[in-house]
This record gives C-alpha cells, structure tokens and sequence, in this order.
C-alpha cells in the first residue's frame, strides 16, 4: 500500500506518494525529476546515487525512500546557491576534476559530508573516505585535489 511521505528536499517541503519499497533513487529521479543523481551500479558499489540525508552522504540506490520520511534531503541540485555554485563544485572545475561527470554529483556530495565531519583533511584522509566512490575516467588525483582545495577555500572564506 503507498503512503504519504514529507520531507525536505533542497530547502523545499516535499510531499510524494511512494511504495513501501521504493527506492529513494527512483523517487528522486523519475518522481521528482532531479536527474543529478545518478543511477549505476544500484547495488551500493560505486557511490554515483550519493545524496546527503540530515548531513549525512546515504546510497539512495539502498535508501528506501520511506526512511527519509522527515528528513532533510539534499541532491547536487540543491547546493548552488542564488546561481552561484557550491565552492566544492567550483574547486572541481578549478582542477580539472570532472571529464564525462557522470561520478561527480556522488563525489562532490561526499566531499560535503567529509568536509562537514573533518575541514582540514589530509590527502590520505580524502582517498579514505571517497574510497566508496568510483570514477573511470580521472584516475582521481585532481578530484582529490579538489576537495584540499576546497577545503582551503572554505577556510579562507571563514577569515
Ligand atoms: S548506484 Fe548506488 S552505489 Fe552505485
Ligand atoms: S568523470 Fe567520468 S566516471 Fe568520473
């Protein structure tokens, strides 16, 4: 039987009618269009549905969209900010990080939580913690440099 679930999605209180089994990504994607976040693997092995759940990066390939009832959901859609892009994605293209994009909305929403958990990471901390994202094109040297630079951004951001 659907039900009725409310939650906050990019700043805006969403209502949507969903199975008991239905998949946030699905939600996400075919119900209320944000194609930003992709579908790959859709068996949590490459971390491209990745989306931030009350702050936290979540697969929303193994989210039930039911578990978000409540919550605060945000998708790469949702952090540009008065058409300014997020200072993560800017890092990004100010390395070079992105070629098809297709991991990139996962990376960058990981980035977010980790810089969120830990603002100064070490490059070794970074590779750990994006392990569970895949890319196959950039060999993610710059994608790991783009998180210390945005990191430092960030910093510079709060002199
Ligand atoms: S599509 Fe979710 S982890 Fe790959
Ligand atoms: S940029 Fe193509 S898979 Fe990562």
């Amino acid at each position: 039987m659907k039900k009725l679930i409310e939650f906050t999605l990019n700043g805006r209180k969403v209502r949507v009618e969903v199975e008991p089994n239905e998949l946030l990504l699905n939600v996400l994607r075919e119900k209320l269009c944000l194609t930003g976040t992709k579908y790959a693997c859709g068996i949590g092995e490459c971390g491209a549905c990745t989306v931030l759940v009350d702050g936290e990066a979540v697969l929303s390939c193994l989210t039930l969209a039911i578990e978000v009832d409540g919550k605060n959901v945000v998708t790469i859609e949702g952090l540009a900010k008065d058409g300014k892009l997020d200072v993560i994605q800017e890092a990004f293209l100010d390395e070079g990080a992105v070629q098809c994009g297709y991991c990139i909305p996962g990376f960058i929403l990981t980035a977010k939580a980790l810089l969120k958990e830990n603002p100064s990471p070490t490059e070794d901390e970074i590779r750990e913690y994006i392990k569970g994202n895949l890319c196959r094109c950039t060999g993610y040297v710059n994608i790991v440099r783009a998180i210390k630079r945005a990191s430092e951004l960030i910093k510079e951001g709060e002199k």
